[in-house]
């Protein structure tokens, strides 16, 4: 069955809510499987991300969507060690023609998050994988991609809680963009 894969660092749980949002969009799809995968900071070992069953499960994935909070202007330390160990899969192409997309969320409105986008494209293209982006318009009155991002999905969390934060809108993006994902997935096994 096509399986969508979802793997995501979140520090304090606001990540974990957009992540939640993408998965709900991407189960929604008639015939699709999904996976929603936590990193933890545990697996990391001496700066090393070492966790075998993960990267097997991503292996066995039509597309995986990547996630992380912005902190400090890029992914998280450890999105960036699984990124890091995922080398081994980029040395033998595993991932090669897998589709691929991301996600963040930040503090500020901007707060640099395009800069992660871009590292999960980077890392998406140095797997030969397949880029989907977000086509849906900004400033649309029920809040979908309020923050204007094309290039994958943003959303705004800083202080407050993750239950109240992303806001509705930003979460809805999160959905329409897990589906659209799941379908193209579904169109390319076709
Ligand atoms: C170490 C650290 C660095 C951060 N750097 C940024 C940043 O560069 N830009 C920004 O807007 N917010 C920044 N933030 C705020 C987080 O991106 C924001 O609170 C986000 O919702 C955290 O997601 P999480 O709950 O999934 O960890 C930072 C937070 C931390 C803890």
């Amino acid at each position: 069955m096509p399986t969508v894969s979802i793997i995501f660092f979140s520090g304090a749980g606001h990540t974990t809510k957009l992540a939640e949002a993408i998965n709900q969009g991407a189960a929604s799809v008639a015939g699709i499987t999904t996976n929603l995968i936590s990193l933890s900071g545990d697996d990391i070992v001496k700066g090393r991300y070492d966790n075998e069953e993960v990267l097997a499960k991503l292996d066995a994935s039509d597309a995986i969507i990547f996630g992380s909070p912005t902190y400090m202007g890029g992914p998280a330390a450890q999105f960036k060690a699984f990124a890091d160990a995922s080398g081994g899969r980029w040395f033998a192409g595993a991932w090669k023609d897998k589709i691929a997309g991301g996600f963040t969320v930040s503090m500020s409105p901007s707060g640099d998050k395009s800069n992660t986008l871009q590292y999960m494209f980077t890392l998406a293209m140095q797997h030969g994988m397949v880029w989907i982006g977000q086509p849906e318009k900004p400033l649309q009155p029920n809040g979908i991609n309020r923050l204007g991002s094309n290039g994958g999905v943003m959303a705004q969390a800083g202080q407050e809680s993750p239950e109240v934060a992303p806001s509705g809108g930003d979460k809805l993006t999160g959905e329409l963009f897990g589906k659209r994902v799941a379908e193209f997935t579904v169109k390319i096994k076709r």
